[in-house]
């Protein structure tokens, strides 16, 4: 049975549209642990389109399950991870004019550049994840960094279950999940998973963490935070 990590980005991103302190992802990240969010996520931007460094340091103070922080291989970030000392950093690729992160990580292109940084991490004390796509070659290629987690994308079969063709997709995660098995790492997902879409990913043998965002905080804005993390939580642990 998976654990559900909250991704708190959108709270900050409705806060950001106004420059004001309102709402606060702070307060956002209590009312998803009361609802049973069994670890917080956010995302340190370089351009702080949404998490602020405030936020970090707050939450890094605050909360009290898993703090998985999302960061690129960039040396401003990895000086502030370093620094905060979140329990996790998933480590993400970045480009400016994305709406949100679009692909995983490009381990195969710069194997150097994601080991130092993961090795860099793991030295501070953090549990280091990567965020790849279910492709077998890259999740090879992240295996040989030393991580402890590989997070297997899930927005092609997101984007395919939007319009029930999403049984492909769903088999190409089958595949990567179990080589991320085999090899000992620990299986993460996450990323356009949906209360709609998330079963058959959560039923993913030894699935041990599934990061979840936009869903939730949609939801949130017609029942409330709490209730939402709560039946995201209900319905991945079925
Ligand atoms: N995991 C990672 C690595 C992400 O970058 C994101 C998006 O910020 C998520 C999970 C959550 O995606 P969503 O907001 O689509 O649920």
């Amino acid at each position: 049975m998976p654990t559900l990590g909250v991704n708190i980005d959108h709270v900050a991103t409705v806060r950001q549209a106004r420059l004001t302190n309102e709402p606060d992802p702070v307060w956002a990240a209590t009312l998803a642990e009361l609802g049973g969010a069994d670890g917080i996520t956010l995302h340190l931007r370089e351009d702080r389109r949404h998490i602020q460094e405030r936020d970090l340091q707050l939450l890094g103070q605050t909360v009290a399950v898993k703090l998985n922080l999302e960061l690129a291989c960039s040396e401003e970030v990895l000086a502030i991870a370093c620094q905060t000392r979140p329990h996790q950093a998933t480590l993400v690729p970045e480009r400016r004019e994305e709406v949100t992160t679009e692909g995983g990580l490009d381990v195969r292109g710069n194997p150097a550049r994601v080991t130092e940084a993961v090795k860099r991490l793991q030295g501070a004390g953090i549990v280091v994840s990567l965020f790849l796509d279910p492709d077998p070659a890259q999740i090879e290629a992240g295996i040989a960094t030393g991580a402890t987690a590989v997070e297997l994308h899930t927005g092609a079969y997101a984007h395919a279950s939007a319009s029930f063709a999403g049984d492909e997709q769903l088999q190409v995660l089958r595949a990567s999940a179990q080589v991320v098995r085999q090899a000992g790492i620990t299986l993460h997902a996450g990323h356009g998973l949906t209360y709609r879409n998330v079963r058959p990913v959560a039923e993913i043998p030894e699935m041990c963490e599934l990061n979840i965002g936009h869903s939730i905080v949609s939801r949130a804005i017609m029942v409330g935070l709490e209730q939402a993390v709560r039946d995201m939580k209900r319905l991945i642990t079925l």
